[in-house]
């Protein structure tokens, strides 16, 4: 072989190869599957982590889950927020405002603690179950500018468990939210139906 026709033939590999490379690259940019928004195989039984962590959890209300909080384990909880708050009654402040006696107390109830504007913003607003749920869930989306240096809970038990221990650290705690109908557990719902009407609960 001499060289002017290995050169032929090397050229000839070489321009194979190239529009091999250009073929690759524009049915590339035209048949790249875009991402998958959810997954595409369910298996049943099997838990999703971002699913279960997702607004699935915000559609039940706090109340839901109030209902069968346990104290014991939202003192627990309160493990991450005693860095910061104290909530023995009388008790000073710490980098965040004496949390006693918080649930049914206004936003901002601290006399000479210095919050932010935001949440100055909104002092005379009570701290109910639903507030307390929305704040503990994400600061920052509560109260966009404010300064508790903490990213949230995200487990709604965990915040009902701390909400009520919350609850339980006070002069008057607060009566239970009652649980919406349709979110009830659905062993309760025979025993509603056969009680007589005049037993219901006047709301
Ligand atoms: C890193 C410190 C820090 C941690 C941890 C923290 N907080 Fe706070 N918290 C603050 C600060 C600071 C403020 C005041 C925020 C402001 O003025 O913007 C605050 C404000 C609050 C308020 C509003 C009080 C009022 O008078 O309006 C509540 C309720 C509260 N925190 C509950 C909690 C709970 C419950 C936890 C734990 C789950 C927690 N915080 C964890 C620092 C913290």
């Amino acid at each position: 072989m001499d060289s002017f026709e290995f050169n032929k033939i090397a050229g000839g590999v070489l321009a194979g190869a190239v529009a091999l490379l250009s073929i690759n690259i524009a049915t590339d940019s035209i048949y790249r599957p875009a991402a998958l928004e959810k997954q595409s195989y369910i298996v049943e039984g099997v838990e999703v982590e971002a699913a279960t962590e997702g607004p699935a959890e915000v559609a039940k209300p706090i109340a839901f889950y109030l209902a069968s909080a346990s104290v014991e384990k939202g003192e627990a909880v309160f493990k991450k927020c005693a860095a910061c708050h104290n909530n023995e009654k009388g008790g000073a402040a710490g980098i965040g405002p004496n949390l006693y006696g918080i649930v049914g107390n206004s936003h901002a109830h601290m006399a000479g603690f210095a919050y932010s504007d935001a949440l100055a913003a909104m002092k005379g607003k009570p701290w109910n179950f639903d507030e307390l749920n929305a704040w503990l869930t994400s600061p920052k989306a509560y109260a966009a500018g404010n300064k508790m240096s903490f990213a949230g809970i995200g487990k709604p038990e965990d915040r009902a468990a701390v909400i009520a221990y919350l609850n339980a650290k006070s002069d008057s705690p607060l009566p239970l939210p009652a649980v919406p109908a349709e979110t009830a557990p659905a062993a309760a719902a025979p025993a509603a139906d056969a009680a007589p009407a005049e037993a219901a609960p006047a709301e």
